[in-house]
């Protein structure tokens, strides 16, 4: 099979790296790819927009594409997949009525009302001063705009007076023309994210992400630090619930408004007192997540994400390695504010059952430096969550450019 991918980041190089190990695939072209993806066997990296239909549809007839798996959310609401499939390609992601899910939480937020979805109450409002005068009455609320704003749209306000303040900040940001407000939840947070071909579904392992900047959670929120999986304080029959009462009605009440979800659900879940709540979904598979988790998966990713395009899934328990996968992400100085790039990447060469995933790299004159805020993933397996610890800080540590910063206490909390 010929494959297309669409992204560049430490998600999409953990996927094409876990693709190009099939069998059954001939050639891996990523759009637009990075040094570490054009680095393994069978790939090539085009240099291309993904969220422009046209450039892509183009793309993937000249190359007579079989299968195309779209990494992030951008050419999902840009309506990628749609121009993909009326094309006539299988595409692993869903259509841009589906991608609302994580485009406008206010719509993420009606369809769990209606799906019966467990997640925190809210109210939603269009104006800023009108979320603010309610903010003062709530107290300590959860105050969120409602369209993507790569994780600087949601403040967890300890007053009304500091979720007021934040009402009018968000409005002003562009996904905050709606602003909404939800009760503050607690417990232990993590990711479940599902293969899906509209109506089944197969569940990845269950993860955990760390979002804060620095070491115990403190420091303004990232993309993701780090995670490991499985989270294994969530138990079998746990997960096997989270399928059914948050993946399964969430695709049937999509189904129902005519989306055509065939890609990643990604649910972030609360672990709360009165059991899981759904805080956000997303529409494609999470990042740093995605690279442990394909460290994790004991069997061939392509038929499973060809299977999902076409709409022929079979609902199952995928197989997985009987071990841990901690993923510790190496950011750029000055990361999350403002990432200082061009600095030159001095990296090792990693061992058996450790991967160095890139995503904010790239190569200038034959030498590797850094061109983004998260440079890279330094990912490791071990059969405890201790020695996959272990494994990846010393990774972590051996790969150095001036200014990197990590968390070391990725995977700390797991049980
Ligand atoms: P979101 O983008 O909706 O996942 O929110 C980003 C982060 O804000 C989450 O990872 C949580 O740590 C926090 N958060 C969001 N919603 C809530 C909530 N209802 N209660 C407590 N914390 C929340
Ligand atoms: N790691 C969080 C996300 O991918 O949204």
């Amino acid at each position: 099979m010929k494959l297309l991918l669409l992204g560049s980041g430490g998600r999409e190089h953990a996927l094409a790296w876990k693709l190009v190990q099939s069998p059954l695939v001939t050639s891996l072209v990523v759009a637009p790819g990075n040094p570490g993806i054009a680095a393994l066997p069978r790939a090539e990296c085009v240099v291309l927009d993904p969220t422009k239909s046209g450039p892509v549809v183009e793309l993937a007839r000249s190359r007579a594409i079989d299968l195309v798996v779209v990494g992030p959310e951008a050419p999902l609401v840009a309506g990628v997949g749609d121009a993909l499939r009326s094309a006539g390609f299988d595409v692993f992601g869903p259509d841009a009525a589906g991608a609302r899910i994580e485009g406008s939480k206010a719509f993420a937020k009606e369809i769990m009302q209606a799906a019966g979805v467990p997640t925190a109450k809210f109210e939603v409002f269009t104006e800023a001063e009108a979320a603010a005068r309610r903010a003062l009455e709530w107290g300590p609320v959860v105050v969120k705009a409602d369209g993507l704003a790569a994780g600087k749209g949601v403040v967890v306000a300890t007053s009304g007076a500091e979720a007021a303040e934040a009402c009018r900040e968000l409005a002003k940001i562009p996904g905050g023309k709606q602003i909404l407000l939800e009760d503050v939840l607690t417990g232990p947070e993590l990711s479940v994210m599902a293969l899906c071909d509209g109506e089944r579904w197969v569940l990845l392992a269950p993860s955990q992400d760390h979002k804060r900047v620095f070491e115990g959670d403190t420091g303004p929120n990232t993309g993701g630090m780090g995670a490991y999986a499985p989270a294994n304080f969530l138990s079998a029959a746990q997960l096997e619930e989270i399928g059914r009462t948050v993946i399964g009605p969430t695709l049937r009440e999509l189904a129902r408004r005519g989306a055509n979800f065939k890609g990643a659900l990604y649910a972030g879940l609360m672990l709360t007192p009165s059991g899981p709540k759904v805080l956000e979904f997303n529409a494609r598979l999470g990042d740093p997540e995605t690279q442990v988790l394909m460290m994790q998966l004991d069997e061939d990713l392509v038929p499973l994400l060809r299977d999902c395009a076409r709409g022929t899934l079979q609902a199952r328990a995928l197989k997985q390695r009987a071990g841990f996968s901690v993923g510790i992400v190496l950011a750029a100085a000055g990361y999350p504010e403002s990432p200082r790039t061009g600095a030159e990447i001095s990296a090792s060469v990693p061992r058996d059952d450790q991967q160095l995933f890139h995503a904010g790299t790239k190569s200038v004159d034959g030498k590797l430096v850094t061109s983004g805020g998260r440079v890279m993933t330094a990912c490791a397996f071990g059969s405890t969550i201790g020695a996959a610890r272990e494994s990846a800080l010393a990774l972590a540590k051996s790969v150095t450019w001036e200014g990197r910063h990590f968390r070391a206490d990725i995977g700390a909390k797991a049980p």
